[in-house]
């Protein structure tokens, strides 16, 4: 064997999983994570900014490429991304939760390392440690379908990345002791739109442009805290065309209620009057409507963008319905992980239910969100390393919560891990129960599912006659609307430790989300990756011998 063989032999196995992923191109990133002044609502205040961008840098990716995003660590805190709606095949390790992975310590750097494997859709990624999400971190993350794959709608002339969000005009320290100490977070101090809220009357920059006659793409995703948003934009209607990762049936809408998490690709056509025009994201369900603006030009604008502005819709049986006419497409083809499954899952048979009752407690003044009476804590050592490092009796039960919980679970809240242990590739059937009088957003990490049915009331077996078992969108998050039910069904195919959470992120921080372990009887590359070389290790585990890695 000659020198440079050997040479790249060796680079294979310190590769260790990446072996098998040679062929797909590489996209490499380096950021640099800093706290600056921003001041979008014209205050300046603290934000956490990427390579000085606030929102991040937009990730442009395609189907299968790799993602290597080096990230440095220039807070006075640890720090950790998430990449929302990346599946991470066989590879938790790369998912940036709490429970899968050690926060990177201040001053120190970490290489996230990931496929965007059979995927395409609109994504977003953003921090999971602390309230940093408060602050910035987040950008668009956007997986393009490859050549060799049709997409059913022709080649737009552009595409957009809007993120709009709720925004606080306080720090994210100061918001963590606000919720640290019981106080709730409260009504947001603004809303933006790619970092912007728009002055309107007309002086604003424009955000986009149009050209007369061409149709661009938006991939509007809800970055923000807590409240969801409606969309719209003035004069014109939008044809959805993709929601989280799945090509939808192509229908027109004036306006789209997006909640916190969740993505949507639209195709707008430049088809009137050119001039500008006003886009806004306002908040929904709230008693005060707080809106942020931005403005479209067309090429050649010929005027100011004119009010009235168009208004949202009220209540949330109107954003009920509009969930009701999302359908996934089924003869568009796509990347999918799971293309077997995924046609006829109104077939399979169910082989568990897990009911999942979210709720508030007060506890000595302290302010809880749990699941089934727990609420979760992250303990020091990460969850998927103390399975990995076959210790996890020292850091977490498994299954402290029952699949049917009491009623009486929402009268008080347990502070401890809160781990699902699932049997891999079995078909599940969870339900998200909401008693409470507020909207809630659920997202599971490393898969898609499908949201077969929200309604209003309580669940009950019967209500299965309701669902959707055609056409249901396969996606990563849903809303459950106030005293209403969602029910997903998925297979769990994706060995790794998975994070099933609140996308409001005070609820989040406080406790409402969960872990599900999905483990491969054999503990088989085949089925999961080994750890990777450059993981850091934390807790327990920090000082432990690396058990032998999983073989073929
Ligand atoms: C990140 O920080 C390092 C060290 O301060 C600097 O050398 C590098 O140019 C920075 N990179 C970017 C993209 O800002
Ligand atoms: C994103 O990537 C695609 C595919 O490589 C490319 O065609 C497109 O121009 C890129 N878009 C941007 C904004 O960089
Ligand atoms: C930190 O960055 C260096 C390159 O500057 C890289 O070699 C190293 O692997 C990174 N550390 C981790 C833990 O990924
Ligand atoms: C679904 O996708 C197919 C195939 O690309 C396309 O021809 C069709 O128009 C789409 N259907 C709808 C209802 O959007
Ligand atoms: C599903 O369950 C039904 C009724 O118990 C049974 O007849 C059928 O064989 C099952 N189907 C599969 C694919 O296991
Ligand atoms: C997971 O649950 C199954 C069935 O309840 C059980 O047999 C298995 O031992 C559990 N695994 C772990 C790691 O707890």
């Amino acid at each position: 064997m000659g020198w440079a063989m050997m040479l790249m032999l060796l680079l294979c196995l310190s590769a260790g999983a990446m072996v098998v992923q040679g062929e797909d191109p590489y996209l490499f990133f380096t950021w640099n994570v800093t706290y600056g002044t921003i001041s979008p609502l014209g205050v300046p205040q603290q934000g956490i900014l990427i390579n000085g961008q606030f929102p991040g840098p937009n990730i442009n990716s395609t189907t299968n490429n790799n993602v290597v995003v080096n990230v440095f660590n220039y807070l006075d805190e640890p720090f950790l991304l998430t990449w929302n709606g990346i599946q991470h095949r066989k590879n938790s390790w790369q998912d940036g939760t709490l429970g899968t992975n050690c926060p990177i310590p201040p001053g120190q750097n970490f290489t996230f390392h990931f496929q965007v494997k059979d995927q395409i859709g609109s994504y977003f990624y953003y921090p999971t440690t602390a309230m940093h999400r408060a602050a910035g971190g987040f950008g668009g993350l956007r997986v393009n379908s490859r050549l060799l794959i049709p997409v059913p709608y022709p080649d737009p002339e552009d595409d957009y990345t809007v993120l709009i969000g709720d925004w606080y005009s306080k720090s994210h320290s100061v918001l963590q002791t606000f919720v640290d100490s019981g106080r709730a977070l409260g009504r947001p101090d603004g809303v933006l739109i790619n970092g912007q809220t728009g002055k309107g009357m007309g002086s604003d920059k424009p955000l986009f442009t149009m050209k007369p006659g061409k149709t661009y793409k938006y991939r509007i995703c809800n970055v923000g805290l807590k409240n969801s948003l409606n969309f719209r934009i003035q004069d014109h209607s939008m044809k959805l065309v993709e929601m989280e990762g799945s090509h939808t049936v192509q229908n027109m809408y004036d306006t789209l209620d997006v909640h916190v998490g969740q993505c949507y690709s639209v195709l707008v056509t430049a088809d009137k009057e050119p001039k500008d025009y006003t886009m806004i994201a306002s908040t929904r369900f709230t008693k005060e409507v707080i809106s942020a603006t931005g403005i479209i030009s067309y090429v050649g604008s010929t005027g100011k963008a004119s009010s009235p502005l168009p208004l949202a819709p009220e209540g949330w049986a109107w954003s009920l319905n509009q969930f009701r006419t999302f359908r996934w497409n089924l003869t568009a083809s796509a990347a999918r992980p799971n293309p077997q499954g995924s046609y006829h899952y109104g077939q399979i048979n169910i082989t568990r239910t897990i009911k999942l009752v979210n709720s508030a407690h007060r506890d000595g003044g302290k302010l809880r969100y749990a699941i089934n009476g727990v609420s979760h804590v992250e303990p020091e050592t990460p969850l998927k390393l103390a399975e990995y490092y076959q210790v996890p009796q020292k850091v977490f039960k498994y299954n402290v919560i029952s699949d049917d919980p009491p009623a009486t679970v929402e009268n008080k809240a347990s502070l401890e891990p809160n781990v699902v242990n699932i049997t891999f590739r079995t078909f599940v059937e969870i339900i998200l129960e909401n008693h409470e009088k507020s909207p809630q957003s659920w997202h599971l990490d490393g898969y898609s599912f499908f949201a077969v049915a929200i309604e209003p009331g309580r669940w009950t077996p019967e209500k299965r006659s309701n669902y959707n078992l055609l056409d249901a969108v396969s996606r990563h998050t849903i809303q459950v609307f106030p005293k209403s039910w969602a029910a997903i069904m998925l297979t769990f195919d994706n060995a790794g430790m998975w994070n099933l959470r609140s996308e409001l992120t005070e609820r989040r921080y406080l406790g409402q989300q969960l872990y599900i372990s999905v483990q491969s009887p054999e503990h088989s590359l085949r089925d999961e990756y080994n750890i990777p070389d450059n993981a850091l290790l934390c807790g327990i585990v920090k000082d432990m011998p690396k058990p032998p890695p999983y073989s073929i």
